[in-house]
């Protein structure tokens, strides 16, 4: 193992990123909805330097980037996503695929190293179209009918035509090659504040949050705002907001110390300032690392709606609309991160849970996976203003790349 810092690794890395932050820039950061114009340029910005990576590639039909060495030896899958959320921040994915390049930039060129690193770019981690899409396309686990049902949550254009427009249809979506690689690494900011508060420089992530989803419905009765006495409203709006204060009085007593909740969306039906809403709805996410955890929040959900059901103002009905099973990271990836930090880093490493879903939590169903955090500047992700200290960027890649190293080395 090199217990001294290559000279080669991280110095590409600032360009290539601040390279694609210039495909779709929005004030400091980017807007690359999932197959809108800047995305796919940043697709063919990544197919255009496979070659300094000793890699051939090519976009699949779900748009993930997929690519390949014929170097002998062992392969290590490593990436992350190039489209951001919308008006978002520019690390947020890129990172991780930048990460990845230059890994195979410099161990696939590198003839004593055995083996090869293979970039993926996974299409739609953002949720755009559904959730971690690409990814799952790849692991087995979308169908032909999930694509057909896909629809862009902010235009509502259909995957199906988006696909199209991008010149995808038609085109086979590739599946993983069971037994090709040793394991998939990802790199991703931190998207939190607790690296950057401890004065740490790299996150060993142990585990990653699963996501669950909810779609919860008011029915009221649409009246008049003027003439409709208060007494007798039946306001689903009005049913909404307190079953939002509600979740947040009864949540603290029975959730786990790291569980988070958000209300994302928020739809008041007709949404007009003279007219009492007759139904709404809202989007309810919960995140855990414990399947248990988040079964009793939502049965405290049901609970809640039965109760409100029984006073017969309003009807409420919760929804469960997805699912994402919280994963393990494999320890032998743990443990290679850790001797990197304290190569390149000063051991400035801590082994920490990740709150954010990412492409690992799919890979790491069917392969060995691990993940890499760097520090996110107070804490802000999903934000244009999201960023991260240069010299913190070329840190963690020297770790990312010297781990790579060693995972294709072990
Ligand atoms: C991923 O972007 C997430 O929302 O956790
Ligand atoms: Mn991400
Ligand atoms: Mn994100």
């Amino acid at each position: 193992m090199p217990d001294t810092p290559s000279s080669a690794a991280g110095t590409g890395v600032l360009a290539d990123l601040n390279a694609l932050r210039a495909i779709g820039a929005y004030r400091s950061g980017v807007h690359k909805p999932t197959f809108s114009a800047p995305h796919l340029e940043s697709l063919q910005w990544l197919l255009a330097k496979l070659p300094e990576a000793g890699l051939t590639g090519a976009i699949d039909g779900i748009g993930n980037v997929l690519t390949t060495s014929t170097k002998t030896g062992p392969k290590l899958l490593a990436g992350s996503h190039l489209e951001s959320q919308n008006y978002a921040g520019w690390l947020d994915g890129p990172l991780g695929v930048i990460y990845a390049l230059e890994a195979a930039r410099v161990l696939n060129n590198d003839p004593d190293v055995t083996g090869a690193v293979e970039v993926a770019a996974w299409c739609d981690e953002e949720g755009h179209f559904g959730h971690f899409l690409g990814s799952r396309s790849y692991v087995g686990g979308v169908t032909e009918a999930d694509i057909d049902a896909a629809s862009d949550r902010s235009s509502g254009r259909a995957m199906r035509e988006a696909l199209s427009a991008a010149g995808l249809a038609g085109i086979p979506r590739q599946a993983a090659e069971r037994g090709r690689h040793v394991g998939y690494l990802e790199a991703h900011i931190e998207q939190g504040r607790t690296l950057e508060s401890e004065g740490l420089k790299i996150g060993i992530v142990t585990s990653i949050v699963g996501i669950f989803q909810y779609r919860i419905t008011f029915t009221g009765e649409q009246n008049h705002a003027g003439t409709t006495r208060m007494t007798d409203r039946r306001d689903a709006g009005l049913a909404l907001a307190k079953f939002c204060v509600a979740i947040d009085e009864r949540f603290p007593h029975i959730c786990g110390p790291r569980t988070v909740w958000t209300t994302g969306r928020i739809t008041l039906d007709p949404g007009a300032p003279s007219i009492i809403p007759g139904t709404a709805d809202m989007l309810f996410q919960v995140r855990d690392a414990d399947v248990a955890v988040v079964a009793r929040l939502e049965a405290e959900l049901q609970t809640m709606a039965e109760e409100v059901n029984a006073q017969a103002r309003c009807r409420v009905t919760v929804e469960c609309i997805r699912r994402g099973t919280p994963a393990m990271m494999e320890s032998k990836f743990q443990q290679a991160i850790e001797a990197a930090s304290s190569n390149f880093a000063g051991g400035k490493s801590l082994r920490m849970p990740s709150g954010a879903g990412h492409d690992a939590q799919v890979l790491a169903t069917i392969m060995p996976a691990g993940m890499l955090f760097v520090p996110s500047i107070g804490g802000i992700s999903h934000h244009w203003t999201e960023n991260t200290a240069d010299e913190d960027i070329v840190t963690g890649a020297q770790v990312f790349v010297d781990a790579c190293r060693r995972l294709l080395t072990q």
